[in-house]
């Protein structure tokens, strides 16, 4: 199959995946169904990593995006490290074979029990977010004997003018140091046995769809770098997080190639390893979630399409008022209707779109909600005791189940009698 610009089409009124009719996916496998494009994922890393070429960069995956092990597998054998943020989302990594050595770990929260589950697997540095982590960090690695390396997340109190709930690098945000006293946090690690600071780190929000949020934090950073050099302070790493924008209804997001051209100053300047963990440019639009219309409800004041996956499947609308494209699985020329179209959870919150213009439904037909790959499956829950979704990888003309629908034992698997 030729490399097409998007791998979800339509060809006469079908929504397809690659080769495959997403009716014919959603008659095998149900809904609510995550689909996922193998092409979309390889082509869009194959982007970032062309895009970047010239700093021979490591690309760690965001793995909060999208965490399922094939996917992991399938990055993980096209070259790319990852972004972790907790001790399961490690385990996840090294099932999926991804060498430790590429692996970075972020958050503010980090356990004794996955500092040392991190170093026993060595991981290639923890980026740390306080004081106290950084000693817990040392004292873990002096029990067992070895050296952590390890980098400072600083908040570089940079606006990426992204929504309030995912901005992360302000100085009223919990993320990072203050990057004002960078140069204390620098020492006081060279005064600690058991860690070694080889790297710079932040990460500045998500998603973010102009480039001035970066250079203007890494102009920051450099400074940091100067200030370290005059203490003969040299480090390895130039971590500059993730966060780069991708097109949900009609954003312009940069290319790559702008980004490579923005930050090749300060990564030239900084000689330092170029380390970068993009999530949702990666996933987000090589994903979108099948639904069915379970009912049309139509009120005086208001039309409510009822699909049969709520917000336990996809959050971002309730809690960020996201914006995802909803569009027929197949089109049939029908006369159009203005709905919410929502879920069946009992909350207020649970809609996925709202005011939509779309083509009337009828009862038992399906809806795709587009860019889903991203922060999709990997916030869902069992909210209401609903068993999560399917999630299948489309290869061409080949569909394969990456996880399967979750049953009725799923949900009292763990609890107790
Ligand atoms: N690195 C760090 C340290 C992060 O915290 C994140 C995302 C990333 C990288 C990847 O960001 P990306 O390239 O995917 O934008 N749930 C929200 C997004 C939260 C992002 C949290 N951190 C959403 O659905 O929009």
């Amino acid at each position: 199959m030729s490399m097409v610009q998007n791998p979800f089409y339509y060809k006469t009124r079908t929504l397809y995946c690659e080769n495959m009719p997403v009716r014919t996916l959603v008659k095998k496998y149900g809904t609510p169904l995550y689909i996922y494009s193998r092409q979309a994922f390889l082509q869009r890393y194959a982007e970032v990593a062309g895009g970047l070429k010239e700093f021979n960069p490591l690309i760690c995956f965001s793995v909060k995006s999208n965490a399922n092990i094939a996917i992991l597998k399938m990055l993980g054998r096209a070259g790319a490290g990852a972004d972790i943020v907790s001790g399961g989302e490690l385990f996840r990594c090294l099932k999926a074979g991804i060498p430790p050595s590429r692996i970075v770990y972020a958050g503010v929260g980090k356990t004794t029990a996955e500092i040392r589950f991190a170093l026993k697997s060595g991981i290639r540095l923890f980026n740390v977010e306080s004081l106290p982590e950084l000693h817990a960090i040392n004292a873990v690695a002096r029990g067992m004997g070895t050296i952590a390396r390890i980098g400072f997340r600083l908040n570089p109190d940079v606006d990426a003018k992204t929504h309030a709930l995912t901005t992360t690098g302000k100085k009223e945000n919990k993320f990072g140091l203050p990057i004002a006293h960078a140069l204390d946090y620098y020492r006081e690690a060279g005064r600690l046995a058991h860690v070694r600071a080889v790297g710079i780190d932040m990460h500045l929000g998500s998603p973010i769809f102009s480039l001035q949020p970066y250079t203007t934090a890494l102009r920051k950073l450099l400074a940091v770098l100067d200030t370290l050099a005059t203490h003969n302070i040299t480090l390895e790493e130039l971590d500059i997080g993730g966060g780069l924008g991708i097109t949900y209804a009609n954003e312009k997001p940069f290319t790559v190639a702008a980004f490579a051209r923005a930050i090749r100053p300060f990564v030239r300047r900084s000689g330092l390893r170029l380390i970068v963990e993009p999530g949702r440019y990666i996933c987000g639009n090589s994903g979108i979630l099948a639904t069915s219309v379970t009912y049309v409800k139509k009120t005086p004041v208001k039309n409510f399409i009822i699909t049969d996956s709520g917000m336990n499947d996809l959050i971002r609308p309730p809690l960020y008022g996201s914006y995802h494209r909803i569009e027929p699985v197949q089109k049939r020329g029908q006369r159009t209707m203005t709905a919410d179209i929502v879920g069946p959870i009992c909350e207020s919150s649970d809609f996925m779109g709202k005011d939509r213009k779309i083509e009337e439904p009828g009862a038992g037909d399906c809806l795709a909600v587009m860019s889903a790959g991203a922060y999709g499956f990997s916030m869902s829950s069992n909210y209401n005791s609903r068993p999560r979704a399917c999630e299948v990888l489309v290869s061409v003309n080949n569909a394969s189940v990456i996880r399967r629908r979750e049953t009725y034992d799923d949900l009292v698997r763990a609890e107790v009698r």
